[in-house]
């Protein structure tokens, strides 16, 4: 049972208890300044930085021969990426891989895992997903010919915020073929129960992948345990692999003899992808999924910010990202009563993830006035700020700071002198 006090004190104590507050050091912060949009893109760490600089010196040393260098050795890079990662999620680390971005995965996910009969063809998702997601499913569905609306079957939610996961279950019916739902909600933050989910789907020969962005890097996700089909993920949210940082894919190793759906020569096997023959022969990893050259870059980045991890158990990462927002939410519930704010992600542990979804009717403008008195949050129409105190580099004080400085941008209505609109990215 979680209790806490107001007053900084309190915040400052916690602070001197974190065992993890050391690693806000690796990240750029300012001083004047409370980051709370992790979920969108994660702050720079020194340990990216270092990484794509060594990466930029690798070029500029070696040229051509960055890629297999005895020093250098980047045409494996996504393999050793994939381990790093696997480890945050309990996978085996032949079962990641990064390449392309999130979207992409989706399209690579769907073009192998979905395999239409007459009988079972058709394809869950839900209605609260990121847009992205669904774009990608039904433009696969037209590409082979199909009515993307007789093949989709669409979960609304109830309550227009969370999924109910017994509607979910129900939608997994004899003419299903394949599931995709996220992890995390990214407007209400829902958790999902994925080996729930996954058992269900399966016992009903259903094929089931997630969305990761929302939890890779701040959930300690069990991937042995839930034992899904398949999983993609952004790495620059909590990740913070940087903007547009290379993307993540899981394939169960149970997957592996059926070769990627979108072939290209980066996942041939390594030992002949040189040898250029006119047959693909897929790598036998998740590395077979690979299709062109990923951008050495950005792959410099995703593995300097894992370093951050070195040492961390995701299970530290989750707690702390719990006792974190369940603190952010008793300051809102205590300092912040009677101003009209709600809170719209669930309150149990079990099913909520890294940010608090605070709704007002005046988010858009609250949302701006918070970016002028320092804060960075994140506005999601129609009514949502996202608050997202990501545990590597936020502090109890942090937590406590923000929470009156809304208390005094709702005090003196600082708010009232911003039109009631989003901007054009968060
Ligand atoms: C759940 C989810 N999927 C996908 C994306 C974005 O996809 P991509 O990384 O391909 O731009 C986002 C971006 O916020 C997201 O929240």
């Amino acid at each position: 049972m979680r209790t806490y006090q107001g007053g900084r004190t309190f915040a400052e104590e916690k602070d001197q208890q974190d065992v993890l507050a050391h690693l806000r050091e690796h990240f750029y912060t300012k001083e004047n300044q409370i980051y709370m949009d992790g979920n969108s893109l994660g702050l720079c760490s020194k340990d990216a930085e270092a990484a794509v600089l060594r990466a930029l010196e690798d070029w500029k040393t070696h040229g051509i021969n960055i890629w297999t260098g005895a020093e250098t050795n980047y045409f494996l890079y996504h393999d050793v990426i994939g381990a790093k990662i696997a480890r945050l999620i309990h996978a085996e680390p032949e079962e990641v891989t990064v390449c392309g971005n999130t979207t992409m995965n989706v399209h690579q996910c769907i073009a192998t895992f979905w395999q239409p009969t007459e009988e079972k063809y058709r394809i869950v998702i839900d209605a609260l997903n990121f847009p992205t997601d669904r774009y990608a499913v039904t433009s696969q569905i037209a590409s082979r010919g199909m009515d993307p609306e007789q093949v989709l079957k669409v979960v609304e939610s109830r309550d227009g915020k969370t999924l109910d996961e017994e509607d979910l279950i129900a939608a997994m019916t004899e003419d299903v073929a394949l599931v995709l739902l996220p992890s995390v909600l990214y407007r209400s933050a829902q958790l999902l129960d994925m080996k729930r989910l996954t058992k269900a789907a399966h016992a009903r020969g259903i094929l089931i992948g997630f969305d990761l962005c929302h939890s890779i890097g701040n959930i300690d996700h069990d991937f042995a345990d839930i034992d899904c089909d398949f999983a993609l993920w952004c790495n620059y949210k909590y990740l913070s692999g940087g903007p547009g940082a290379i993307a993540g894919l899981y394939i169960n190793r149970r997957h592996f003899g059926r070769g990627p759906g979108l072939a290209g020569w980066w996942g041939n096997r390594k030992d002949t992808q040189f040898e250029l023959r006119d047959g693909f022969e897929p790598a036998g990893n998740a590395g077979g999924w690979q299709t062109g050259t990923g951008s050495v870059l950005s792959l410099a980045g995703v593995d300097g910010a894992l370093n951050v991890y070195d040492g961390v158990e995701m299970t530290q990462v989750r707690e702390k990202s719990l006792d974190l927002t369940a603190y952010l939410m008793y300051l809102i519930d205590t300092e912040l009563a009677g101003y009209g704010f709600t809170i719209g992600n669930p309150r149990e542990d079990a099913v909520r993830g890294g940010h608090v979804a605070l709704e007002h009717p005046e988010a858009a403008r609250i949302n701006e006035a918070l970016k002028v008195a320092g804060v960075v949050p994140d506005f999601r129409y129609p009514n949502v700020i996202r608050l997202a105190p990501v545990p590597l580099y936020v502090r109890y004080v942090d937590v406590y700071d923000l929470v009156g400085i809304l208390k005094t941008i709702m005090d003196t209505e600082a708010y009232m002198a911003y039109e009631n609109k989003a901007g054009t990215v968060a």
